[in-house]
């Protein structure tokens, strides 16, 4: 069976980004029982930013009732907590011998979050995660991955890696495809449209957070930059609007060109209004489910990864096995 692998860090709530970007697509995903999905939740990928240890626990189940809200049906798909599967460890490890520093020094993730820092001080944790995310789509022959287009150019590095490693000891990965959706792939900050969404900013007045209420979703849409000119349209010139326009096309089921004809000679404010609207009328239910299953007492979170490990051990053990097999490791 094919099998589709994808995960949401817990670094921070999900953003209107995660969710138009990947998990909505995960919901809709997952409803296909002609494939076997993952979607995990990489709490290694997280000691990156060295959480505080009770936040990293809240975000981490949390992150698994915001999948669980959007739609991933653990029935016939898959959600697990990195940690618990240890083979994911142990494959870094040996992918760290089939990985070059050149390959490493140009991820740009890498190098916007060095940064101005510069790499010196940088972790070396941070530094390998790309090899980490390998071993996390590999463990599971998954063809298919799913994200935002940041991190397309982790699994272009995945592909890499698989090949090196099956030239080298005969064929032992799948080789995945990223697959980044059109429309809604880099949701851009609202009070910054030159900066992703992000989960991690100390200001979070230009990110929706799925947690956010009704009032504060409107506030931070109401309160969003806009371009220069009041024409309701995209175009590079307007990447403020672009990103809105494309907010409402996808979580509207409407075309942009649509929307533009739409508010056509109406001002910015019916515009906002609107989308407001729309953001809250899509997260309200999600928000529901999730803080019902966020509920003590709830054995959801609970029961969804006990699921989810013993599907991901059994095959990510029985990959580990054949790479050592190969490799001479007793
Ligand atoms: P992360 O929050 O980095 O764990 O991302 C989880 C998934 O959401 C990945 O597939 C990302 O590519 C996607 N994602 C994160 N931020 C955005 C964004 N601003 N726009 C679209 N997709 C995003
Ligand atoms: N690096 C991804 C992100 O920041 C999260 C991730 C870790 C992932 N391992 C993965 C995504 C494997 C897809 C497949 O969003």
């Amino acid at each position: 069976m094919k099998r589709v692998v994808s995960g949401i860090k817990p670094t921070g709530d999900v953003t209107l980004g995660n969710y138009i970007g990947a998990m909505r697509r995960w919901g809709e995903m997952s409803a296909n029982p002609e494939k076997e999905h993952f979607f995990f939740v990489p709490n290694l990928h997280a000691l990156t930013v060295r959480p505080d240890p009770a936040e990293l626990k809240r975000m981490s189940r949390s992150a698994v009732a915001w999948l669980l809200a959007c739609g991933v049906d653990h029935d016939h798909s898959y959600i697990f907590m990195q940690s618990q599967v240890p083979a994911h460890s142990e494959l870094t490890w040996i992918l760290n011998n089939y990985t070059t520093l050149g390959e490493l020094n140009r991820m740009t993730q890498f190098k916007d979050k060095a940064g101005r820092a510069g790499s010196e001080g940088q972790l070396v944790g941070l530094y390998d995660y790309p090899v980490m995310m390998a071993a996390d789509i590999l463990l599971y022959d998954a063809e298919e991955v799913p994200v935002g287009e940041d991190q397309k150019q982790h699994v272009e590095l995945t592909r890499d890696i698989a090949t090196r490693f099956n030239n080298l000891y005969g064929d032992t990965f799948v080789v995945p495809q990223p697959t980044v959706q059109k429309e809604g792939a880099r949701i851009m900050n609202l009070q910054d449209p030159t900066k992703k969404m992000s989960k991690r900013d100390l200001d979070d007045s230009g990110n929706i957070l799925l947690d956010d209420d009704e009032k504060t979703i409107e506030k931070k849409i109401l309160k969003a930059v806009t371009d220069s000119g009041s024409a309701v349209a995209t175009g590079a010139d307007k990447p403020a609007l672009t990103n809105m326009l494309v907010i409402m096309s996808v979580l509207g089921g409407k075309s942009i060109e649509d929307l533009e004809l739409q508010y056509a000679g109406r001002g910015y404010g019916e515009f906002k209004q609107d989308l407001a609207d729309l953001v809250v009328h899509t997260i309200k239910p999600l928000r529901k489910v999730h803080d019902q299953y966020m509920k003590e007492g709830s054995d959801k979170i609970d029961s969804a990864l006990k699921h989810g490990w013993w599907r991901a051990s059994e095959l990510a053990n029985a990959k580990l096995t054949r790479v050592k097999d190969k490799l001479g490791l007793l």
